[in-house]
């Protein structure tokens, strides 16, 4: 895709990663007209863009990717040129508690977007595009070696994995069948600012700050491939604009962590920052009934990404996971708005009888 003047919806874009790529969008494209569309779920969170919310080329629509009709009327009102697709439910462990929310979301929610773009571009595909973000979660697990490349055969385990594959054939179906131009991208976990303390890394921050244990899972043995979340907004926008179309590009940051050694190395940096004697909040760390269907390993081969793209990770891990927990120390009335009201009954639920 150009440069030249153009509309994007960005689904998601009030949740965590999809704040990172509005904020980049808003400020690096200032001739493109950025239409936030989210539901506002727990996961979204319009204190995340207050930085840009008074952008000129600035606008947020509220609504739900499965409600068909408003979907349609948004198409209609500002004639997109194009697609970024974030928004989702993306929390494997509420998946496992409520499967079919993620069935209806990242499935059906996908399929409507993609119904809308065929519908409203009418076969006319000339300077459209639909991105479709999604995760290395759909190529399972791996054993202690190898990686997943963008020939890896897709199988996920997780009720979230599973909604995600399925929305990344429907990605690729329309584009077989209709010629929608389509890319698509699937990385590894992120991690930084404004994410939402359900995952891990925000997780164990706040859990840290506010001496609660700290719940591993099984004998924190798995292994996950991070990145910061502004090198994969990055990388989004690469690909948008330069990756071939009707092609998929994996994300990663070349970072694998054990989560207790994770856990460990947080811990150390939060003592240092609060100024705790060494060795202190790792005695909060609490090994926990593992999560069903576990997957151990993922770790990303970001070679075509690099090869055909040229981009890379900008940051390293430990300088990253600093500035990542000086934002949240810096950022308490945040932390203290998301985490009051429905998250201590979804941490009760999730936590308690572990
Ligand atoms: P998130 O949960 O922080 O945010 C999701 C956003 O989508 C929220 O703003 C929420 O309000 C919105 N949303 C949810 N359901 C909606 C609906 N029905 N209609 C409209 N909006 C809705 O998620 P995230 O971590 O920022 O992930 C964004 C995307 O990136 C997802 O598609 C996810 O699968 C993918 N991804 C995430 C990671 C990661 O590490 N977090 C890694 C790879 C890919
Ligand atoms: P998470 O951040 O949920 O991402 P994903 O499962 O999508 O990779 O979890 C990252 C890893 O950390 C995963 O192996 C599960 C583990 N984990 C814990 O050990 N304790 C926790 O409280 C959470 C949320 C995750």
């Amino acid at each position: 895709m150009s440069t030249a003047a153009k509309t994007i919806m960005i689904t998601g874009g009030a949740g965590f990663i999809g704040s990172h790529v509005v904020r980049l969008f808003v400020k690096k494209y200032p001739n493109y007209k950025i239409v936030n569309l989210d539901a506002l779920t727990y996961a979204g969170n319009l204190e995340n863009l207050k930085d840009v919310q008074s952008s000129s080329n600035y606008f947020f629509e509220r609504a739900d990717i499965t409600n068909e009709e408003a979907i349609y009327s948004l198409f209609e009102k500002h004639q997109f040129d194009a697609v970024i697709h974030l928004a989702a439910e993306s929390h494997v462990d509420r998946s496992i508690m409520d499967p079919l929310a993620f069935v209806k979301t990242n499935v059906l929610g996908t399929a409507i977007l993609l119904n809308a773009a065929r519908k409203y571009w009418k076969g006319s595909y000339e300077n459209k595009l639909f991105y479709h973000v999604s995760t290395d979660e759909v190529y399972g697990s791996l054993g202690e070696e190898g990686f997943f490349t963008e020939e890896t055969p897709y199988d996920p385990h997780s009720p979230y994995s599973a909604s995600k594959a399925a929305s990344d054939h429907f990605v690729m179906a329309y584009h077989d069948t209709y010629g929608i131009p389509v890319k698509m991208s699937n990385c590894s976990n992120n991690y930084g600012s404004h994410h939402f303390p359900e995952k891990l890394i925000p997780l164990m921050i706040n859990n840290i700050k506010t001496n609660k244990p700290l719940p591993v899972y099984g004998k924190g043995e798995n292994v996950r491939d991070w990145l910061f979340v502004e090198d994969h907004a990055r990388a989004i926008d690469v690909i948008f604009h330069n990756g071939r179309v009707g092609e998929s590009y994996n994300v990663g940051g070349f970072n694998e962590w054990k989560n207790i050694d994770l856990v460990k190395l947080l811990c150390s940096i939060m003592d240092k920052k609060l100024g705790r004697p060494a060795g202190t909040s790792e005695q909060l760390i609490t090994y926990v009934t593992d999560r069903p269907g576990h997957d151990l390993r993922y770790a990303i081969d970001a070679t075509k990404l690099n090869k055909e793209l040229g981009w890379t990770p900008s940051l390293q891990f430990e300088e990253g996971l600093e500035k990542t927990v000086d934002w949240y120390l810096q950022n308490e009335e945040w932390i203290k708005n998301v985490t009051s009201g429905d998250y201590q009954k979804f941490y009760g639920e999730l936590y308690d009888k572990r």
